[in-house]
């Protein structure tokens, strides 16, 4: 059950309908629109039994549409309840491409949703809050990789998943957090461009003999890159028992001072076969409750309550239930730029 502060419920039952479209209520991602039949919420039960009714009004419009709802590990809990499938960006891709449902809603960011496409252009691919943009994908553009290949003509292009569609067209071969080194050792040349982030271009140069030219050279995940050494430490005078396991789109000194490092699904398969009962957690905080569901006997915290991701909080079930509603907004990519990328999306999925 989503779980609603009291002092927000005051505020819920305040407000009064004002006949304007997508008025959002206290950035809880509750949206009143003319076209949807709302009455006033005015207790704590009647709100918790609209989202009931909003579950169920969701499954009924996923069947009625022949919808698969993906969802990232970093969703909100409410949506990854409500996916088909939860997983890491590698596994939402494999979903995307072996679905034969007619629409895909993608809770995620907009790179996820764009590969999604890239992979299945003849599904319509829904992004319910097209705002879900990843900040490290916008750090790379076209220009920049074409630089880098004539400046480095015997270099292949490795990109992280996390680029826009238009940068994976340039690239040789794409790669996740979860097969990154794996994939840049099987290329053919020694000299690698790999962008756009420079912390996990670091954990690929300690497992890789080939030289990695990073491009750019300031590519960061802002909620990754502001886990600190600091943070690591006081988690563990906190936890002393408990195993660090961080995402490598954190800092080097991060890294070296965990316990594990692995890509979201990695922390899950980690975290579940580890004798160990408590784990720190370096990551976006939404997989702690995935962590959790998968082991309720074991203990999982935060290495900073502020590793929040805001693009991938930004999905909530009012806004899937309109996407579903209106089938938009609409992820697409130009056919020629989406055949490039594809190329290079397929050949990191057949590497496996
Ligand atoms: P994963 O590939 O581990 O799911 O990570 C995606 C991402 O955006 C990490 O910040
Ligand atoms: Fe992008 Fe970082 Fe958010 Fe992942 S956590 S979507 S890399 S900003």
């Amino acid at each position: 059950m989503f779980d609603v502060p009291a002092a927000k419920c005051e505020w819920v039952g305040r407000w009064r309908r004002n006949g304007k479209r997508g008025v959002n209520l206290l950035g809880w991602g509750i949206e009143i629109r003319k076209d949807v039949h709302w009455t006033q919420v005015t207790r704590m039960e009647d709100f918790q039994l609209r989202l009931m009714d909003l579950k169920e009004r969701i499954e009924r419009l996923k069947r009625r549409k022949r919808a698969l709802i993906l969802a990232h590990n970093y969703q909100r809990p409410e949506v990854q309840e409500i996916a088909d499938v939860v997983g890491d960006s590698l596994e939402l891709a494999i979903a995307a491409q072996n679905t034969d449902a007619d629409i895909i809603v993608f809770c995620g960011v907009d790179f996820m949703a764009e590969t999604a496409y890239v992979l299945n252009p003849d599904r319509k691919v829904l992004l319910p809050d097209v705002g879900a943009i990843c900040p490290m994908a916008q750090m790379l553009n076209a220009e920049m990789i074409r630089e880098a290949r004539r400046a480095h003509p015997d270099a292949e292009v490795v990109l992280y998943v996390n680029t826009s569609a238009h940068a994976k067209a340039l690239a040789d071969c794409i790669c996740t957090s979860a097969n990154a080194p794996e994939i840049v050792n099987a290329m053919s040349s020694q000299n690698i461009i790999f962008g756009p982030d420079k912390n996990l271009s670091y954990f690929v140069r300690k497992r890789s003999d080939k030289r990695i030219i990073t491009v750019p050279e300031y590519g960061i995940c802002p909620t990754h890159h502001q886990i600190s050494l600091e943070d690591l430490i006081a988690a563990r005078a906190s936890h002393p028992y408990a195993e660090v396991v961080v995402h490598p789109e954190c800092v080097p000194e991060v890294q070296e001072n965990a316990d594990f490092i692995a890509s979201t699904s990695g922390m899950l398969r980690y975290c579940s076969k580890s004798s160990a009962s408590e784990f720190v957690i370096g990551t976006e905080i939404g997989l702690i409750y995935r962590l959790k569901k998968q082991n309720p006997s074991k203990k999982f915290y935060p290495i900073s309550e502020n590793a929040v991701c805001p693009q991938m909080k930004m999905h909530s079930l009012p806004k899937i239930e309109a996407a579903l509603e209106r089938e938009k907004p609409v992820v697409r990519v130009p056919e020629d730029v989406a055949a490039d990328a594809r190329r290079a999306i397929e050949r990191m999925i057949s590497h496996r």
